[in-house]
């Protein structure tokens, strides 16, 4: 054995368990022979030798130049009281949410029901907090093959066959039990998450509706929404049908659906449905929506979808023959409002046709690049900026909800990433850039369900400063003001003056005499990990266990009064969110801020087995003296009520291993 060092540890478990040394903050982890963490993939390694997994891959890009001619860096933004035209419909603060490819959820979510991931229960937590509920696609390619059944002889709760693989994502067919359902329905009585799961659809004549029956049996009203069919457009392009299959045979297929679960009586609600989910490859939606799919299946659509992902980089990793896009020449494609405008623009008729027939409209599953994204891109900074920008825009168009894919270890974007398996011992977890964004974007939008977001075409429309408002009950409460650009001379920091205008007799003065306001910053929009959300960080690679660290950092900043004006810094790069009045901040709207505290350990130590009864005795432990807490500022613990719901042997074992486990028992 010999000692490492790990700090940040929230507490030591060392002490309660004997065999590791204390000393204030940090802790010494004693690893038995072979466990060592090997030379990180965190240390200074050439990203052209790295041959690591893709989630931690080191390639740093160089920030584009600032723009020539230069952007006019002060602007004023006018914003009235009283009603504002243009826009959006009313959005729910859990607009921003994710999409978990099937296959992984073991990995993120938890092992098993009685087994969870404390790191990304914290996440969910954080998101709670904000917008009060979040909503989770467990899905993807993998949802297409996957087969209930009652066991699996290892006692997992999933498992692939590789060998089978078959799309150009090489994603493996999946048997899964019951148990996969009974840990999304543990997860929610800890935080409210709401799920979104898939029938299978590659067989409609012999169709598979396990999952619809146990998925309703199991989680009840925390189902939302189950998807029919995934990117039917490009079935026919994967093999997955014949070559002619087009939108009326997926109308067809659909039917058919509708016909089966209708005759299932362990089927309760028929009303969950979700189509056409295109990946807007093949077809357009309105090819689908000409077919009659909307009033033809009204009463059994929970919501229409669309999947789309603004750049295909399959070819870089599969080697499709396609044109393999360089990342550095492709990075400038990401740092400017009109990117998700355009990924957006397609699908603008249908977000009114949505709203014509009193349907929902869903992106169901996107992010940077199919296929995993682009290393340097994918996990850099420009992409947190860029996924707030784009999903503040599906929310200004009339979108209800987008939901940002998480893959494996072998992907670039990913919003968190657990730790490979078998370095789960001594790693904590990556929180990427797109996870920042879902943060700030709950803050944005609170809790209401009822903010409604307008695009202020900023700065004569500057692509590269970007600003947003976001209305309840006809009154601006906050802004959100963005900056792409990354000069750290100071030249393109750009001030934006805000005034507001009351009532309905036109520009009286309604500017408060100070806002407060929250920054996303980073040095560039290059860098990897340390990005800062009001002071507070997750870290870098292994860096977190879902709590923001560090103290919050909430800037005050007094408005000119007799100017009428609020002039607010936005670094280049970064992002101010502005909350007008003291009622518009949302940090804890959404729910008491909650964590679920964690040792970075998954494993202590391989050869102890801890007896729970001496746990559940063994006075003084019991949870409520140690000293757990959130380590953000103005939130509670959130150990004691959970102590309260699981007691405090599930507490403590989930301090021991990194993981919640409920229940009963363990043996590590
Ligand atoms: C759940 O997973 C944990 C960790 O792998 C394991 O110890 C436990 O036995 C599993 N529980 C069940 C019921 O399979
Ligand atoms: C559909 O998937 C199931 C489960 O993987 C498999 O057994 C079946 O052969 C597949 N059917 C077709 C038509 O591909
Ligand atoms: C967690 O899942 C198990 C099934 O494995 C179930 O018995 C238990 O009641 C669940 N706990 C909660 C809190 O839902
Ligand atoms: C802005 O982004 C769009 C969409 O990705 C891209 O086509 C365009 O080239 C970018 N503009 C600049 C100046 O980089
Ligand atoms: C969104 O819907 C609202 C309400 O129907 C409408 O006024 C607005 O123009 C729409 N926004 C866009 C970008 O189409
Ligand atoms: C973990 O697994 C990967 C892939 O199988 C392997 O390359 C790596 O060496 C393993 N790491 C440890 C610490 O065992
Ligand atoms: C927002 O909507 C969710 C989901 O429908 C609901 O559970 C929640 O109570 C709503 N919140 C408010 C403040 O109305
Ligand atoms: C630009 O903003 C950064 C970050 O707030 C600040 O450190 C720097 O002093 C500013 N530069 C100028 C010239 O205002
Ligand atoms: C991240 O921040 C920590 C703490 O400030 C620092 O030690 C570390 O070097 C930073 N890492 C990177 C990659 O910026
Ligand atoms: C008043 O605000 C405007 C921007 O709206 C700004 O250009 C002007 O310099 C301000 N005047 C004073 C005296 O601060």
């Amino acid at each position: 054995m010999r000692p490492m060092r790990s700090s940040n540890i929230a507490l030591s478990l060392g002490i309660i368990l004997g065999f590791a040394s204390f000393s204030s903050a940090e802790v010494t982890v004693w690893y038995q022979q072979g466990q060592e963490p090997l030379a990180s993939t965190t240390s200074s390694g050439s990203a052209a030798a790295y041959t690591g997994a893709a989630a931690y891959n080191p390639t740093v890009l160089t920030a584009p130049a600032p723009p020539n001619p230069a952007i006019s860096t002060q602007f004023a933004i006018q914003l009235q009281n009283g009603g504002t035209p243009g826009v959006s419909i009313p959005q729910s603060g859990s607009f921003f949410g994710f999409s978990i490819e099937m296959s992984v959820v073991n990995q993120v979510l938890g092992k098993n029901s009685s087994f969870l991931q404390v790191p990304f229960l914290n996440l969910m937590a954080n998101l709670q907090q904000r917008s009060g509920h979040v909503q989770i696609r467990v899905g993807g390619n993998t949802q297409e093959t996957a087969t209930l059944v009652d066991s699996i002889a290892d006692g997992r709760i999933l498992e692939k066959d590789i060998a089978s693989a078959s799309n150009p994502t090489l994603t493996p067919p999946l048997i899964f039990t019951r148990d996969l359902l009974y840990m999304l329905r543990n997860i929610s009585s800890l935080v409210n998450v709401r799920w979104h799961l898939g029938i299978p659809f590659n067989d409609t004549s012999n169709l598979r509706l396990g999952i619809a029956e146990a998925g309703q049996a199991i989680l009840g009203e925390y189902l939302i929404g189950l998807q029919a069919g995934n990117e039917p457009d490009l079935y026919a392009a994967h093999g997955h049908r014949p070559e002619t299959y087009g939108p009326f045979d997926y109308f067809g297929e659909f039917g058919t659906l509708v016909t089966a679960m209708a005759a299932d009586t362990n089927i309760p609600r028929q009303n969950l449905l979700i189509g056409p989910n295109l990946a807007t490859g093949a077809w357009t939606p309105e090819q689908v929506w000409d077919t009659g799919f909307i009033d033809s299946y009204h009463d059994q659509l929970a919501f229409l979808a669309v999947e789309h992902y603004p750049t295909d980089n399959c070819a870089a990793q599969f080697n499709t023959g396609a044109a393999v896009h360089d990342p550095q020449a492709t990075f400038p494609d990401f740092l400017n409002h009109t990117s998700g405008q355009l990924i957006v623009k397609p699908y603008l008729n249908s977000a009114g046709i949505a709203q014509q027939k009193g349907k929902q409209l869903m992106m169901f599953e996107t992010n940077t690049a199919s296929c995993g994204g682009f290393a340097g891109i994918s996990d850099s900074f420009g992409a947190a900026l860029w996924g707030l920008d784009y999903a503040m825009q599906m929310a200004y168009s009339n979108f209800s909800g987008a939901l940002f894919h998480v893959g494996g270890q072998n992907v670039f974007y990913n919003p968190f990433t657990s730790p490979p398996t078998n370095q789960s011992t001594f790693r904590q977890w990556t929180v990427g850039p797109i996870y920042y964004s879902a943060l700030v974007m709950a803050e944005a939008l609170g809790a209401s369900n009822n903010s409604q977001v307008l695009d202020l075409g900023a700065n004569n429309q500057n692509i590269y400063t970007p600003a947003y408002a976001i209305y309840e009950n006809s009154n601006p409460v906050r802004v959100l003001l963005m900056n792409y650009i990354t000069d750290s001379s100071g030249a393109n920091n750009i001030t934006v003056s805000i005034s507001i205008g009351g009532g309905q007799t036109g520009q009286a003065n309604a500017t408060p005499a100070s806002v407060k306001v929250k920054y996303l910053l980073a040095s560039s929009v290059s860098q990897k990990g340390n990005f800062t959300w009001a002071g507070q960080t997750f870290g870098t690679n292994f860096g977190s266990d879902g709590r923001l660290e560090g103290t919050e950092d909430i800037q005050t900043i007094t408005c000119d009064q007799a100017n009428n004006t609020c002039a607010i810094p936005v670094p280049a790069p970064g992002v101010a969110l502005v909350f007008l009045n003291d009622d518009a901040q949302t940090e804890t709207d959404g729910a008491p801020a909650t964590t679920f505290p964690t040792t970075a350990l998954t494993k202590t130590v391989n050869t102890v087995t801890i007896d729970p009864s001496i746990l559940s005795t063994s006075n003084g432990h019991s949870g409520k003296s140690l000293q757990l807490g959130s380590t953000s500022k103005g939130s509670v613990s959130g150990a004691e009520s959970l102590r309260n719901k699981l007691g405090g042997v599930a507490l403590l074992a989930a301090l021991v291993s990194g993981a919640m486990i409920l229940g009963r028992g363990i043996a590590q």
